[in-house]
């Protein structure tokens, strides 16, 4: 075994990735051109994007939104959130799954998540149920589903909603449905990274009326006479309540190209995703994030796994420190956000009590959730992303895991780069 490279030795992952996070074609660009070409309705796109989906997910209905974070922002306002209301989340997720509640003047309340497959914790969500609880949101993160089966069983018979944010996971499924579909909304981000982008664009799915006619109210003035379902928020004509979550028409165009290639390029996802599971899993110390039995992954935005602190003999940033030197594009889920958010500023020591909107009114909860989660925390301490590009060679596949196996081999020098030496 040669020494570790960041002692001098040779890098084990000596080829590149050989490829690219976002996949971009000429029918993207042929659907983006057809906008910009057609002078007399470019808001059409979202009808023709809106069908689509509702298409590929399988709702009744599909609304498009200018990102992610606003669809999440409308079906969070749609499930009631509003002061002296909790909506349970999980904390390992990114922040836009959780700040809208907060812009409802609702309360978080963080959930652990199952440290294998790093989704939302049934068992956990059960015991922090209250008569306060309007919405439980899951993430099915980075593309792997929440386990569905146990959440659609406890908002059975209640008035909780179940939100999906689903925004890594297009065209992954529960037992044969795709995600979004499941719960009472579903979220899709389409940024820039996200396995169906359209740069900035974001989509929510729903088959209740009310529920869409709510999501139509909050965001979508300009659009809302042609789309509401009821009668009740017909007085507010074309203007709902005013605020524009509108998605542009272009950004939409792309991800409708985008949504037509999505099959092909979940399967390249999944071909590497799948080898690298097999050989990571073989290196003692290292899981792959699981997947529950009846899920299938798709959208896969990040490759994810823990490393054991205890097998390495090192912490987690030295371990991650050493893989970087053998080449490995790695970095610890903190590096983004995707952690135990719980321990963000914004919900510990931030103060917001001359900020406007609903921040100086939020309740004390609210400002500084009690948490206790301790699976969450430990997983922070293990996680870790890899570069996740669509296709990428099998060599650089083989040799990034061939580094993982390296790393834990010289789990005494890890010891002692960890004490100094
Ligand atoms: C899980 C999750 N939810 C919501 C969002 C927000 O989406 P957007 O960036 O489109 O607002 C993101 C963005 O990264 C995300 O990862």
């Amino acid at each position: 075994m040669s020494d570790l490279a960041i002692d001098g030795g040779p890098r084990a992952v000596t080829t590149s990735m050989n490829d690219s996070w976002r996949d971009v074609s000429d029918l993207e660009k042929q659907y983006v051109n057809y906008v910009l070409d057609n002078k007399d309705d470019a808001y059409a796109e979202l009808d023709k994007f809106e069908e689509a989906y509702r298409a590929f997910v399988g709702t009744k209905h599909a609304l498009c939104m200018c990102n992610g974070t606003a669809a999440l922002h409308s079906a969070i306002f749609a499930a009631g959130a509003c002061a002296g209301k909790e909506v349970i989340v999980p904390t390992a997720t990114w922040h836009a799954t959780i700040t809208p509640i907060l812009h409802c003047n609702a309360t978080p309340v963080f959930c652990e998540v199952d440290p294998e497959t790093f989704c939302a914790d049934p068992e956990d969500v059960k015991k922090r149920i209250t008569h306060r609880t309007c919405a439980i949101v899951v993430t099915h993160l980075y593309g792997n589903p929440a386990d569905m089966d146990a959440f659609l069983d406890i908002v059975e018979g209640t008035d909780i909603a179940l939100i999906e944010d689903a925004s890594h996971a297009p065209g992954a499924m529960w037992g044969g449905k795709m995600v979004g579909s499941i719960g009472h909304i579903g979220c899709f981000s389409l940024q820039e990274k996200k396995p169906v982008s359209g740069i900035e664009a974001g989509v929510a799915t729903t088959n209740d009326d009310d529920l869409y006619d709510r999501m139509l109210a909050l965001g979508q003035c300009g659009r809302c006479d042609a789309l509401w379902q009821t009668d009740r928020f017909k007085a507010l004509r074309n203007m709902g309540l005013g605020v524009k979550y509108r998605a542009n028409p272009l950004g939409i165009a792309m991800a409708r190209a985008q949504l037509e290639r999505l099959p092909g390029l979940n399967e390249k996802r999944m071909a590497w995703f799948g080898r690298m599971d097999s050989l990571l899993g073989e290196v003692p110390g290292v899981a792959p994030q699981k997947t529950y039995p009846k899920a299938r992954r798709g959208g896969m935005l990040l490759y994810a796994g823990t490393v054991d602190p205890d097998v390495f003999g090192a912490p987690l940033p030295i371990i991650i420190k050493v893989l970087v030197a053998e080449g490995v594009y790695v970095a610890e889920t903190t590096a983004w956000g995707y952690s135990a958010m719980h321990l963000e500023p914004l919900f510990n020591d931030f103060s917001f009590d001359d900020l406007g909107g609903p921040w100086a009114d939020l309740s004390a909860e609210a400002r500084r959730p009690v948490c206790n989660l301790p699976v969450s925390e430990r997983l922070q301490d293990m996680s870790f992303w890899l570069a996740t590009p669509v296709a990428p060679s099998a060599e650089w596949v083989a040799q990034t895991a061939q580094a993982f196996a390296k790393v834990v081999a010289h789990r005494e020098r890890l010891s002692e780069i960890a004490n100094g030496f």
